[in-house]
C-alpha cells in the first residue's frame, strides 16, 4: 500500500500526485482526507485506481492538511468501506495505514465491543481504539494515539489526523517504511520518498518504534514512552526524471531498455580504472571465510538467487543454498558451521525476507543485503549492503533489478574467488563480460519488434505456456514463466527441460506455446531432444539460443557470453515477450491485477 500526507500546503494535488507515484504499491482502492483548517473537512474514497478517486472529488474539496492512501487489500475486500482513511465512530480521528495489525480481533473484542464498525479491516480497529482512549481518558490526540499503539501488535506505518487539532499529522512506524520529507513552511510524509521528490529532497527515515507529531513548522519525533528521539535528515540524490515514464507508454519497457545502462553503471561502480574488481574488503573477507552461503529472497529476486547460486559456486567455490524467505523464516534448515546470508531484494522492504534477517541477527550471523534502495530496511538491518544501481524500478514486474542482482552476485563471486586465489576467478574477465552483456542487451532491445511478432503469433490466444531450460536456463525459465504469467495472465510454468516428460508433458496440446532456452554447452543437444518431444505433440516452440549453439531457424539468437552470464541476456527476450503479450491484450502492463511491487506484509 502507499501513503502520502502533507501539512502546510494546498494538499489535494500533492497527495493525489504522490499516490499516483505510489500506485505501484497497490491499487485496489484509494482514499483521501482533507481539512482546510477553517472548519471544513472532506473524506472521499473510491474502488480501483487513483483516477477513480479523482473523478469523485468535487472542486471545493481542498485542504491545507491531507492524508491519502492507495491500498493493496490484505484484510477485507477492496470496497469503498474498506478503503482508507478510516474514521472513528465519533468522526474525530482519520487514519491511514500500511501493514497488518496482528491482534486486531483481540483488540476489538476486548476494548471495542460497543463500537459499530463500518469496515472489515484491521485498520479501523486502531482508529476506533484511539478515539475510545481519547474519550475515556480525556486525552489529546497524540497522547491517545501513543496509548493505543502500546496495545497494538503488528506492522504499521500510520498517519492520523485529529480534527480537533487538524494542523497536526501524527505518525507511527513499525516494520513498514515511512519517510518524512522536510519543506520550507510545509512537511510531507510518504511511504516511499520517490513519490514526493517533486516537493522536497530532504528526508528523515523514521525507524521502528518512532512516533512523530508533524506540523507545517515543526517535526517532533518520540518513542512510545514520549522520550524525544533524534533522527538526522539526509538529502536524497535521485533525479526525479529517473522515476518518470518519459515517452514510454509503460515503465516496464523503459526499464527493460535501461538494462544495458545498468550493466555499464555496475561496471563503473564495482571495477577500478585498472580493471580490478572493487567490493568492500570486509564483505569479501566475511564471505570468503564462510563455509556456506544462504541466499534468501522472494519472487523475482528468488529467481535471481537461483542464477547467483550457479555463479557463486563456480567462481567463489562456496556451496550455496537458495531459499524462499517465507518458507525459510519458519523452518530454518540445519545451518553449516560458518554460514553467510545474502538477502536479495529490489525494494529492501519485503516482510518475508525481514523475518529471516531478524533471526539471522538474533543469532549474530553475518549478512549482506543486495538491494536497489539505499537505506531500505533490509539494508539497514543487515551487516553489509551492496547496491544494485538500477535506478528506481516502478513497473510491478521486476526486470532491471533482476539482471542487476545477477550481475552484483557475479561481482561478489569474482571478488571472493580472487581473494581465495582461485584460478577460475582470476581467469573470469567479468569487466569484459559485463561490457559484452551490455552490448548484447542493446542488440536484443533494439530487435524488440521480433519479440512482439512472436507474442502476436503464439501468445495472443493461448491459455497456458511453458518455459524449458537446463542449468542456468532452468533458473531463467522460472523467471520467464513468472514474468509472462504476472503481466499477461497466461498460466505459464517454468520447467527443467528434461523433467517435463515426467508428467507435465500431458498438458502439451496442439498449439501450446513452449519457450526453450539453450545456453548450456553440456546439455544443448539434450534440450534439442526435449524440443522434439513437445513439438511432436503439437507444441509451438520458440527458441532463445546462445550464438554458439544456434541454428538458422532459432527464433532469438543471443549474443555469445560466458555460460554463467548468459541469463543476463536470455532474460531480455523473456521480459519483452511478457511485455508484448500483456500490451497486445490491452492490459495495464505496469499494474497487473492483484499484485503490489513491494509487499511489506507476510
Ligand atoms: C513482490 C513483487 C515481485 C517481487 C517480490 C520481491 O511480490 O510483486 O515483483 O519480486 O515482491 O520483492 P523485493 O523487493 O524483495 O525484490
Amino acid at each position: 500500500c502507499g501513503i502520502v500526507g502533507v501539512v502546510g500546503k494546498p494538499a489535494r494535488d500533492i497527495v493525489l500526485n504522490g499516490l499516483k507515484n505510489l500506485e505501484y504499491r497497490g491499487y485496489d482502492s484509494a482514499g483521501i482526507y482533507l481539512n482546510d483548517l477553517n472548519g471544513h473537512e472532506y473524506l472521499t474514497k473510491a474502488v480501483g485506481r487513483i483516477s477513480n478517486l479523482e473523478d469523485k472529488l468535487t472542486p471545493d474539496e481542498q485542504g491545507l492538511v491531507g492524508i491519502g492512501h492507495t491500498r493493496w487489500a490484505t484484510h477485507g475486500k477492496p470496497t469503498v468501506d474498506n478503503a482508507h482513511p478510516h474514521v472513528s465512530e465519533d468522526g474525530r480521528f482519520y487514519l491511514v495505514h500500511n501493514g497488518v495489525i496482528e491482534n486486531y480481533a483481540e483488540l476489538k473484542e476486548k476494548y471495542l465491543s460497543d463500537v459499530n464498525f463500518k469496515s472489515t479491516t484491521d485498520t479501523e480497529v486502531v482508529v476506533q481504539l484511539v478515539a475510545k482512549i481519547a474519550r475515556e481518558k480525556d486525552l489529546d490526540g497524540f497522547s491517545a494515539f501513543k496509548e493505543a499503539l502500546k496495545l497494538v501488535k503488528g506492522s504499521y506505518a500510520f498517519l492520523l489526523v485529529d480534527d480537533t487539532e487538524p494542523s497536526h499529522i501524527f505518525i507511527a512506524k513499525n516494520k513498514s517504511p515511512m519517510m518524512l520529507g522536510l519543506g520550507d513552511g510545509f512537511n510531507i510524509i510518504a511511504s516511499d520518498a520517490i513519490s514526493v521528490l517533486d516537493q522536497t529532497k530532504t528526508f528523515i527515515d523514521l525507524q521502528d518504534g518512532d512516533v512523530a507529531d508533524v506540523t507545517k513548522e515543526e517535526v517532533v519525533i518520540e518513542n512510545l514512552d514520549g522520550e524525544k528521539v533524534e533522527r538526522k535528515p539526509h538529502t536524497l540524490d535521485i533525479d526525479p526524471n529517473a522515476a518518470s515514464k518519459g515517452t514510454y507508454e509503460f515503465y516496464m519497457l523503459k526499464e527493460i531498455d535501461e538494462q544495458p545502462a545498468v550493466m555499464r553503471r555496475l561496471s563503473q561502480t564495482y571495477f577500478g580504472a585498472d580493471g580490478d574488481v572493487r567490493v568492500e574488503q570486509s564483505i569479501v573477507d566475511a564471505v570468503a571465510e564462510s563455509d556456506r552461503i544462504y541466499i534468501l529472497a522472494a519472487g523475482t529476486s528468488y529467481h535471481a538467487g537461483l542464477v547467483g547460486k550457479n555463479i557463486i559456486e563456480k567462481y567463489a567455490d562456496i556451496p550455496v543454498e537458495v531459499g524462499l524467505a517465507s518458507e525459510f523464516g519458519y523452518h530454518f534448515p540445519k545451518l553449516s558451521k560458518k554460514p553467510f546470508f545474502i538477502f536479495l531484494s529490489q525494494s529492501g522492504e519485503t516482510a518475508d525476507s525481514r523475518v529471516v534477517l531478524k533471526q539471522v541477527n538474533e543469532r549474530n550471523l553475518p549478512s549482506l543485503t543486495m538491494t536497489n534502495v539505499e537505506g531500505s530496511t533490509l539494508s539497514r538491518e543487515a551487516t553489509y549492503t551492496m547496491l544494485l544501481e538500477a535506478g528506481p524500478e516502478i513497473a510491478v514486474a521486476s526486470t532491471k533489478a533482476y539482471t542487476a542482482q545477477i550481475a552484483v552476485q557475479a561481482i561478489l563471486a569474482k571478488a571472493v574467488g580472487e581473494k581465495k586465489g582461485l584460478q577460475d576467478a582470476k581467469d573470469f574477465d567479468l569487466k569484459n563480460q559485463l561490457a559484452l552483456v551490455a552490448e548484447g542487451m542493446q542488440e536484443l532491445v533494439d530487435g524488440k519488434e521480433k519479440i512482439d511478432e512472436l507474442a502476436k503469433k503464439y501468445l495472443a490466444n493461448t491459455r497456458n505456456a511453458f518455459y524449458i531450460g537446463r542449468g542456468v536456463d532452468y533458473a531463467v525459465a522460472l523467471e520467464g514463466a513468472l514474468k509472462l504469467k504476472e503481466v499477461s495472465y497466461i498460466e505459464t510454468e517454468g520447467f527443467a527441460a528434461a523433467e517435463l516428460k515426467h508428467g507435465t508433458i500431458a498438458l502439451i496440446e496442439d498449439g501450446t506455446p513452449v519457450i526453450a532456452l539453450i545456453n548450456d554447452p553440456a546439455t544443448a543437444d539434450l534440450t534439442r531432444g526435449n524440443i522434439q518431444e513437445v513439438e511432436s505433440r503439437g507444441a509451438n516452440v520458440m527458441t532463445f539460443v546462445g550464438k554458439d549453439f544456434a541454428r538458422k531457424d532459432d527464433d532469438v539468437i543471443l549474443p555469445q557470453v560466458d555460460y554463467y552470464m548468459s541469463p543476463l541476456l536470455t532474460a531480455v527476450p523473456a521480459q519483452l515477450l511478457a511485455y508484448y503479450a500483456s500490451k497486445n491484450k490491452g492490459l495495464d502492463v505496469d499494474k497487473p491485477r492483484n499484485l503490489a511491487k513491494s509487499v511489506t506484509v507476510e
